[in-house]
């Protein structure tokens, strides 16, 4: 029964019981949303729109954005109405401290690896392609052999194919942006907000150059008649689009992470969550409308870079660096909102006892958890040059997904179990939003396929060896509860 002592909300508070420094209260508004869109706008966007469009949804994939966005809209207020609850450091995994108890905030916290530190090392693979593209471009090429791990074979410029061995620009990034990481939130949150502006104006460059190029023809059928099969145009196509392009608005949830470097969090989180999701929302989908009617969704079928031969319809070459450029600047700041979530989770994993203290060890100076960062720093970054992106992709989402399902649960049990506690932001709809938000986000889950699912169930049973063997024996919340 003691596997569900819960943490006192008074206890959340902050305090960290070491006397030292805490984490710096920098984040105002504006700075939360660029958070969220830091992480949001990036490999998700760029990369799948076009597969999702030429294998599943046709032009139709713009609904299944709508749809996407949907399920993340509903975990989005639920996030939002813990968030402001609960204004401390560590997101969904304190959450369920508070309400579920602690084996499930460990599972979840364990889980939320899989969404930041797995994350940002599928974003750095792809980052690293985009990068070489871009310096190709300049005349720069880079050793294809070193620019892939060894799953991978890469093709060369000039044609042919060779084995990767370690992705060495994709460690590049993700050790730069940690070491910034540890520098401060501030220059952090700096470098965000400057990305995000340049990647917000190159999407929308890229929308108000494109709608001039839209042929209506590629529009119909709006959606294609279903081939047969489950997922392969048609609704399910649609349902099927919505699972892929997921991955692309993961992230919101980013702002809550930051909760205890926030200014006024009751007031400013659901603005961070909730404003980066609509502003994402409305801009994704008015890119896969441009995208799926300058080209025809049957022609980006093998196509890996169907926005390449979107601006090749344009009279605008020179558009293709600029938009390289956007996306590598937009990949940057995923890895680095990724590795800052990512760093403040385990800073408050390690501040309740359930990981070595050496986690929530604060920088005198700079105060920020460094020794997280360095230990996520190696961790991501032997992922990122070793592991194929497939499966880090499929990874972040299943792991993303099953956070964002136990959120849900943590509203509807708090409802039930603290309906006293004072709730800056309530979630709408009671119990209609959470339970909708259990459902969109199980069926996406159901649709990454049984080898995601075995991974997943893998990934937490190690996780769960590490808590017995480590975590219960020196939690805070269970020694607190036994001194009372
Ligand atoms: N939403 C992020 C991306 O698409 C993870 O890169």
């Amino acid at each position: 029964m003691d596997l569900f002592v819960t943490k006192r909300l008074q206890r959340l508070a902050g305090e960290d019981g070491s006397g030292g420094p805490g984490l710096k209260r920098h984040l105002g508004p504006f700075g939360l949303i660029a958070l969220g869109i830091g992480m949001i706008v990036g490999a998700g966007l760029f990369s799948l729109t076009g597969i999702a469009a030429a294998e599943n949804a046709g032009p139709a994939v713009t609904l299944s954005f709508l749809v996407a966005a949907l399920g993340c809209a509903f975990a989005g207020m639920c996030y939002s109405e813990l968030a402001t609850m609960i204004p401390v450091a560590g997101s969904a995994y304190t959450y369920a401290y508070a309400t579920l108890g602690e084996i499930v905030a460990w599972i979840i916290g364990w889980d939320l690896v899989l969404e930041y530190a797995v994350g940002a090392s599928a974003v750095a693979v792809s980052w690293s392609r985009y990068a070489l593209s871009l310096l190709h471009d300049l005349g720069i090429d880079f050793p294809a052999r070193l620019a892939a791990g060894p799953f991978e074979t890469v093709t060369l410029a000039g044609g042919g194919a060779v084995a990767g061995s370690v992705n060495l620009p994709a460690i590049f990034v993700i050790v730069a942006l940690s070491l910034l990481l540890m520098r401060g939130i501030r220059e952090s949150s700096g470098v965000n907000n400057a990305i995000v502006i340049v990647k917000l104006a190159i999407v929308a460059i890229f929308i108000a150059v494109g709608v001039s190029y839209i042929d209506p023809r590629n529009y119909t059928p709006f959606i294609p008649a279903n081939a047969g099969a489950f997922g392969v145009y048609g609704w399910s196509g649609v349902l099927r689009g919505a699972g892929v392009i997921f991955f692309a608005y993961i992230g919101f949830d980013a702002v809550s992470t930051a909760a205890q470097e926030t200014k006024d969090p009751q007031r400013t989180l659901p603005i961070g969550i909730l404003g980066s999701l609509a502003v994402c929302t409305v801009l994704y989908i008015a890119f896969a409308l441009v995208l799926t009617g300058m080209v025809n969704y049957a022609a980006m079928k093998g196509d890996a870079a169907p926005v390449a031969t979107a601006i090749d319809r344009t009279p605008y070459p020179w558009l293709q660096l600029l938009i390289k450029f956007g996306i590598v600047c937009g990949f940057t700041s995923v890895i680095l909102v990724a590795l800052l979530g990512q760093s403040r989770i385990a800073f408050s994993m390690a501040e309740d006892g359930l990981l070595p203290r050496f986690f929530a060890r604060i920088h005198p100076r700079w105060r920020t958890p460094w020794c997280a960062n360095l230990a996520f720093m190696v961790f991501g970054g032997l992922l990122a040059g070793f592991v194929p992106i497939s499966l880090l992709a499929h990874m972040t989402s299943i792991g993303t997904l099953l956070a964002f399902v136990i959120v849900c649960a943590g509203v509807l049990a708090l409802r039930r179990t603290r309906p006293d506690l004072p709730r800056p932001y309530r979630t709408p709809f009671v119990p209609l939003v959470p339970i909708l938000g259990i459902l969109t986000c199980a069926t996406m889950m159901y649709s990454l396929g049984p080898e995601n699912w075995w991974r997943l169930i893998v990934w937490l049973a190690i996780g769960l060896a590490i808590y017995f063997g480590y975590g219960r024996a020196r939690s805070r919340a269970r020694r607190h509860a036994a001194a009372e």
